[in-house]
Order: C-alpha cells, then sequence, then structure tokens
C-alpha cells in the first residue's frame, strides 16, 4: 500500500501530475484510488468525467473500464472529498459547546459561532478520508491531489497542533467535570460540556489516530513537489521542502513541469528559455539528492486517461510510478560518542531562522509561520540538550546524560 500526495503552488500541474501517475499505475495493473482535497474540483476537468463524493470508477484508456472484460488489469476510481458534511455531523456537538461557551465568554451569537470554527477542522476529516482509503484493503495505490501550498502545508501540519492542543484542553476539562461537574453547574453558570460533548472529542480523535503516523511513514507516504522552471514557483517549492520536512513528511521527488521543448525557437520564447535554463540548474543544486522528473510543456490540454497515460510515460520513463523514488529520512535519532543526535532535515534555512525551545519531555521547534512540538522518545527525554547547530541540510541536536547524573 503506498500513498502519494502532490502538492505545489496553484496552477503549476499538481492535478496533472497526480492524475497522470493515477493511471499510469492503475494501466500497470495496480488498484488505485485518486482523490482530491482541493475544493476546486479539477479532477473531474482532468478526466473530463464528473467525479462525486463517493468513489467514482474512471474508464482507462477509452476502452470499456474497469472489470473483468477490461484491456488492463487495473482499476482506477476518483472521488472528491468533501468533508464539510461529515464535520458537522461528527463534530456539531462540540461546537455547540464551544458557542455556549464564547457566549459565556463574552462573545455574542454570530461572532460565538464565528471563534467556534476551529480553523481547518473539516481538513482534517479529509486526512481521516486518506487513511480510511488506504487502510480499507480496497486500493494498492492512494494519490492525493492536495490543494495549493499553503492549506496543503496547514492541512498536514493539524494532525500535529491539533493533537497537542486537544491532549491539553480536552482531558484537563474531563478530569474536573466527571468530578464536579453537577456542583458547578449549580454554583456558577459557566457551560461545562456534556458526555456527549466528549464522546464527540473520542470519536474524533480515534478517527485522526494513526493519520500522521501513516503520512510520515516513508515506506508507505512519499510526497511530490511539482514546480515549474520559474523563480516563484521554485521559492515556494523550497519552502514547501522545508516545511514539509518539519512535520516529517517524506519528499521523495521534484516533478520540474511545463519546460519549453526544445522544439520551440521561436525567438519571442527566447527570455523564457533563458528563465528555464536558469532556473533548472537552481532546482538541480538546491534539492540534491531529491530526484528530478521532467515533463515538457505538452502541445495540448492534458486531458482524459489516454492523454494522461503519455504525459507520465514521458515523466517517469521506464521507472514505477508507485515506487519511493527517495529515502532521505526527515527524522534520525542517533548515538555520537557519549551524546544522542537528533537530526532533522531542513534544508534552505539558516540556523537564525530555527526557533528551538526545550520543555519537559517535548522540544518545540519554530520555523516561519510553523510551529512543531515533537515529543521526546524517554532515551531522549531524560538527557538535557547540550546544543543546536546546523550541519549542512540538518537541524542537529545533541542530548547529553544530565550533569551530575
Ligand atoms: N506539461 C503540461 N503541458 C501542457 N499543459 C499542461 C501541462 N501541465 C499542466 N497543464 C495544463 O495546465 C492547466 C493547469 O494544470 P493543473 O494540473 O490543473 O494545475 P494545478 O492542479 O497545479 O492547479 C491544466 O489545464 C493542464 O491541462
Ligand atoms: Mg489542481
Amino acid at each position: 500500500m503506498r500513498i502519494l500526495l502532490f502538492t505545489g503552488k496553484g496552477g503549476v500541474g499538481k492535478t496533472t501530475t497526480a492524475a497522470a501517475t493515477a493511471v499510469r499505475a492503475a494501466e500497470a495493473g495496480n488498484r488505485v484510488m485518486i482523490c482530491s482535497t482541493d475544493p476546486a474540483h479539477s479532477l473531474a476537468d482532468a478526466f473530463a468525467c464528473p467525479i462525486g463524493s463517493s468513489a467514482t470508477p474512471i474508464p482507462l484508456d477509452g476502452g470499456p473500464g474497469p472489470g473483468p472484460d477490461a484491456a488492463v488489469s487495473g482499476t482506477l476510481h476518483a472521488q472528491q472529498l468533501d468533508a464539510r458534511e461529515r464535520l458537522e455531523a461528527a463534530w456539531g456537538e462540540v461546537r455547540q459547546y464551544l458557542v455556549a461557551l464564547l457566549d459565556w465568554a463574552g462573545a455574542e451569537g454570530i461572532e460565538a459561532e464565528e471563534l467556534a470554527v476551529i480553523p481547518g477542522l473539516d481538513e482534517v476529516f479529509g486526512l481521516a478520508d486518506i487513511k480510511e482509503l488506504a487502510e480499507s484493503g480496497d486500493y494498492d495505490l492512494v494519490v492525493v491531489d492536495c490543494a495549493p501550498t499553503a492549506e496543503t502545508l496547514r492541512l498536514l501540519s493539524l494532525p500535529d497542533v491539533l493533537g497537542w492542543y486537544m491532549d491539553r484542553v480536552f482531558p484537563a476539562q474531563r478530569a474536573l467535570t466527571r468530578a464536579v461537574r453537577p456542583l458547578l453547574r449549580r454554583v456558577v453558570d459557566i457551560p461545562v460540556a456534556s458526555d456527549g460533548v466528549f464522546d464527540a472529542v473520542r470519536r474524533f480523535y480515534a478517527r485522526l489516530d494513526g493519520v500522521r503516523e501513516l503520512l510520515t511513514d516513508g515506506a508507505v507516504t512519499s510526497a511530490r513537489l511539482v514546480v515549474n522552471p520559474e523563480q516563484l514557483v521554485v521559492a515556494e517549492a523550497r519552502r514547501t521542502f522545508t516545511y514539509l520536512s518539519l512535520f516529517g513528511y517524506h519528499v521523495d521527488a521534484v516533478i520540474v513541469n511545463r519546460l519549453l521543448p526544445d522544439a520551440i525557437t521561436d525567438p519571442w520564447f527566447d527570455a523564457w528559455k533563458a528563465v528555464q535554463l536558469e532556473q533548472l540548474t537552481a532546482i538541480r543544486i538546491g534539492f540534491e539528492p531529491v530526484p528530478l522528473l521532467y515533463a515538457d510543456l505538452a502541445p495540448e490540454e492534458l486531458i482524459g486517461p489516454t492523454r494522461l497515460a503519455a504525459f507520465a510515460a514521458s515523466l517517469y520513463r521506464d521507472g514505477d510510478c508507485t515506487a519511493r523514488l527517495a529515502d532521505l529520512e526527515p527524522f534520525r535519532v542517533e548515538p555520537r560518542g557519549a551524546e544522542v543526535i537528533l537530526s532533522m532535515l531542513l534544508p534552505f534555512t539558516t540556523g537564525a531562522e530555527v526557533d528551538l525551545v526545550r520543555r519537559g519531555d517535548e522540544l518545540f521547534l519554530g520555523l516561519g509561520a510553523y510551529r512543531r512540538s515533537i515529543v521526546l522518545p524517554d532515551a531522549l527525554a531524560r538527557r538535557e540538550v547540550a546544543g543546536a547547530h546546523l550541519h549542512g541540510d540538518r537541524l542537529e541536536v545533541a542530548f547529553r546524560e544530565p550533569v551530575g547524573a
């Protein structure tokens, strides 16, 4: 079972490369599901057929479609992940409680309603859906056509951030309310969460449980960064690579899409060709040793399984598009002399940008707009931080035996 995430700036070709990869994998005999977390329903455009919020079979190669008589043995299904509905069903009760609580705290009506919407919560259900698809046993490959970078990064950082938040807010409340709830209700008018609220939180947790492990397991999940050889696109992709690494996701390829083919000799494109050449070099140097895959600007829009399959063939050549194309280890713990080193892949950063705080058994890592809390394994938690420095692409935090131990 493999999961492939395709991400990148808007318009670079995420949907196209994701769809092409899905078609190729299906034609190679895999049972493939492609789903999209992008609210723009572009999968339907790429396959030129309507795609709903349940698994929709996509006929391959213009043929009869998946089935015993089909020319190919694999199958392709597509699905638009629309998590908003299920969020309301699963979370409605919690939201009502939060509204009551915020209302009590002084926020009124609409304001409380708005504040009670934890940003990104609906998207978390999208992640849970990916886990469900992956664990259903129905598919060999789940391809995820992600929303543009910013949303996707927020999405992928959510299990981490939310987990941290929920661990702290709800269990404490629960312990409190179990014992004193009836009393509390009589004494003060603070809204107290009902068992229903806690059940909803627990169910929510159960859905989310393991999502992070699945998506950060490099043997299962690889992220592929789609870029165009243009300065702004490459700059954003570098940041994306850094943040994906920060949250432990394995980037296994950079897809350089929309290269101007040699056949274009019109001088009108000279400046574009020069930019592309320059950016290609920047990509090669910058993303090394991540494998690069190249695709030319096609002479026509890449719509429908036949064109997508041809596009995938030019991209992956003879390669297996489902394989893990690189193993970069975003996280590693290794002994070095008397110290133990926690090493994190953080490319394109300078030490000055990284914010590192140790608190108890947690390490807080801040980088730009993103923060990650890392719960230290026991072997590290009992040690103290001896120092941290950037070593090439990797941030290394050294832990030593506590002084006096
Ligand atoms: N290499 C390419 N050659 C020609 N057209 C392309 C190529 N890559 C993408 N396109 C077209 O560009 C448009 C945007 O691509 P899309 O995959 O939807 O981008 P994204 O999902 O990143 O927003 C689509 O119409 C697609 O067919
Ligand atoms: Mg798209």
